[in-house]
């Protein structure tokens, strides 16, 4: 497998997307921030957060930064609202001054950039002395239950399947490694704190369907698979859901919400 995929955002939403912006709506609540201030949404992806932050917080400004075109695009195509501006760019290098930013957050992305302790340092700097940082990151491990299930039925019929498990591949994903990231960056007062979301699926398909987007590491890995194996594991995961009587699936997601103050 190739570098994760993040270039459509039509295909994200529904296979993420729609869960993340459940997931910044608490994140937002928790974190608290005061009307008026100018915010940074690092890794913006589609918007999620900012969309957030629009609705929330009473922003100044906000300012995404995704390294995809496509994502930022489809950000600005959604959010055609005045305060909110998005741009290319790297979590590693932000394209911005020292101390602009009241609140600098992200979600779902610092366990996907080459170098973590870099963007928490970047997200640092930009924040102005006395500022917010924040982020939240799904817990692959345990309470994220779509991608935990999804994982578990590709590990058992696929050994490889075990080293492309964002359970394993993401050890950042834990309140520990959180908080030492962030201590790490000299940020202080550093918090680490469980959103769990409900995430209930109408039926199966719409389960399994945002998978064949190829978004990420896990619909990445199902559309790499032939076509037999894919069906296979589509069945695997299918008769081990919970279902209701509607035939909806009662599912659940849970992310770990970090921050510090500068
Ligand atoms: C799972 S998506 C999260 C998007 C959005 N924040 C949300 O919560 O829905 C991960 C995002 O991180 C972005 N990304 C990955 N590596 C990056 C980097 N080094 N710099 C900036 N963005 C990055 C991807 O393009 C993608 O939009």
């Amino acid at each position: 497998m190739g570098p994760d995929v993040w270039a459509s955002g039509a295909a994200y939403e529904p296979y993420v997307g729609r869960w993340s912006r459940k997931v910044a709506a608490e994140f937002l609540r928790w974190l608290a921030v005061g009307r008026g201030a100018r915010w940074v949404d690092v890794g913006c992806g589609t918007g999620a957060v900012t969309e957030a932050v629009l609705r929330q917080a009473d922003p100044a400004a906000v300012l995404g930064v995704d390294a995809s075109a496509a994502y930022a695009e489809h950000a600005r195509a959604h959010l055609p609202d005045p305060r909110a501006r998005f741009v290319v760019g790297s979590a590693g290098a932000l394209p911005i001054g020292d101390a602009r930013a009241d609140a600098v957050v992200g979600g779902l992305v610092l366990n996907f950039v080459p170098d973590a302790a870099q963007a928490v340092a970047e997200m640092a700097r930009v924040a102005r002395p006395g500022g917010t940082v924040g982020a939240y990151v799904w817990d692959y491990a345990g309470g994220m239950q779509l991608i935990r299930r999804f994982w578990d039925a590709a590990a058992a019929l696929d050994p490889r399947a075990r080293e492309l498990d964002e359970g394993a591949r993401f050890p950042l994903c834990r309140p520990g490694p959180l908080r030492s990231l962030f201590t790490g960056a000299g940020l202080v007062d550093v918090r680490v704190h469980p959103v769990d979301v409900p995430t209930r699926f109408r039926d199966f398909d719409d389960c399994w369907t945002p998978f064949l987007g190829g978004q990420g590491p896990a619909p990445g890995y199902a559309v790499s698979l032939a076509e037999d194996r894919r069906s296979e594991l589509r069945e695997h995961l299918r008769v081990r859901l919970p279902y209701d009587p509607d035939g909806s699936i009662p599912l659940s997601a849970r992310a770990w919400a970090v921050r510090g103050g500068r």
